[in-house]
């Protein structure tokens, strides 16, 4: 498969509607992606937020895995477990070398659809990070449905999420505009609030969530700079369905907010993104 505006959105196995996703699968994604990995990392401190001991044994499952910059991560810290990603696109896997790809196994799969040799495994860690701009309420369900099923009995899942960040009044229009255009699209912009209910409602226990904030611009130093042109990045790599596909803005008023908000998190101290960590369990007893 090639691209993923040329995917389709399947609820296991049947044609749901055509891929909402919102982002590109291109070379400056990949390494908007990368970049972003290094911010989350440095912010967060940690890959793996569930109480969760890695054995030999264990099989964790990257969902939306991209670059597979998490899954690489999470092997450099724990090297003895087996790795997996799916992704609707294979268009921004890395290339392995023989001893990596032993270990780590990147396919082309979609969350809403158990098909293929990934689904049937038994997972011990399931980690699915930034899947807003792909995902409709619906889908969440059926994602997280999925995911309790691929899950071994006392098998954790997490979830990392953004829909907001806070500076001032451009950034306050470009929220209204995102989250208009997330609602035309079909999406669920507010998922990072929905998780919890959607995950007890799936049989998860012992569910946890964490708020982390970062900071954004020229007034944080470089980390304020990285986070900066990585969340810049994002927004402006939604301007071809913004403006071309459903017609929100023109191309010139796009742009402008984009630059305005830039400028905005670079004078105003304080400007962050609030990400929201989600983690919960399979019960070990049927
Ligand atoms: C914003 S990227 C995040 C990538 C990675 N999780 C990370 O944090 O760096 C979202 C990824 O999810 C993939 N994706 C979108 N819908 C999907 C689905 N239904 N199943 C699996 N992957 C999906 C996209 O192709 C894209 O690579």
């Amino acid at each position: 498969m090639s691209g993923s505006s040329a995917v389709s959105d399947m609820t296991n196995g049947k044609l749901a509607s055509p891929s909402r996703y919102l982002l590109p699968s291109d070379k400056p994604e990949s390494e908007r992606l990368n970049l972003q990995n290094r911010v989350l990392k440095k912010a967060f401190g940690n890959v793996v937020f569930a109480p969760f001991t890695f054995s030999s044994d264990d099989a964790v499952l990257d969902v939306g895995a991209g670059t597979a910059c998490w899954t690489l991560d999470c092997h450099d810290a724990f090297r003895t477990a087996h790795y997996y990603g799916i992704d609707i696109t294979s268009d921004l896997f890395p290339i392995l070398d023989v001893d990596l790809k032993s270990r780590i196994h990147l396919t082309e799969g979609n969350i809403l659809r158990l098909q293929g040799e990934w689904a049937d495994r038994s997972y011990t860690l399931v980690n699915q990070r930034l899947l807003i701009a792909a995902l409709s309420a619906e889908n969440w369900k059926t994602a997280i449905n999925n995911i309790y099923k691929v899950l071994a009995p006392g098998g954790w899942v997490q979830f990392v999420e953004t829909n907001h960040c806070r500076s001032g009044d451009v950034t306050d229009r470009h929220h209204v505009i995102l989250r208009h255009t997330f609602e035309k699209r079909g999406l669920l912009f507010e998922c990072a609030e929905k998780i919890p209910a959607l995950l007890h409602d799936a049989g998860f226990v012992e569910i946890n969530s964490m708020i982390y904030e970062i900071n954004l611009g020229s007034w944080a130093g470089q980390d304020g700079i990285e986070a900066r042109d990585t969340f810049i990045g994002v927004y402006k790599a939604m301007k071809y369905p913004v403006v071309d596909v459903m017609g929100i803005m023109s191309s010139p008023d796009f742009d402008s907010l984009i630059e305005q908000m830039q400028k905005e998190w670079d004078s105003t101290p304080g400007s962050k993104i609030v990400f929201h960590v989600l983690y919960a369990r399979k019960s070990a007893s049927p």
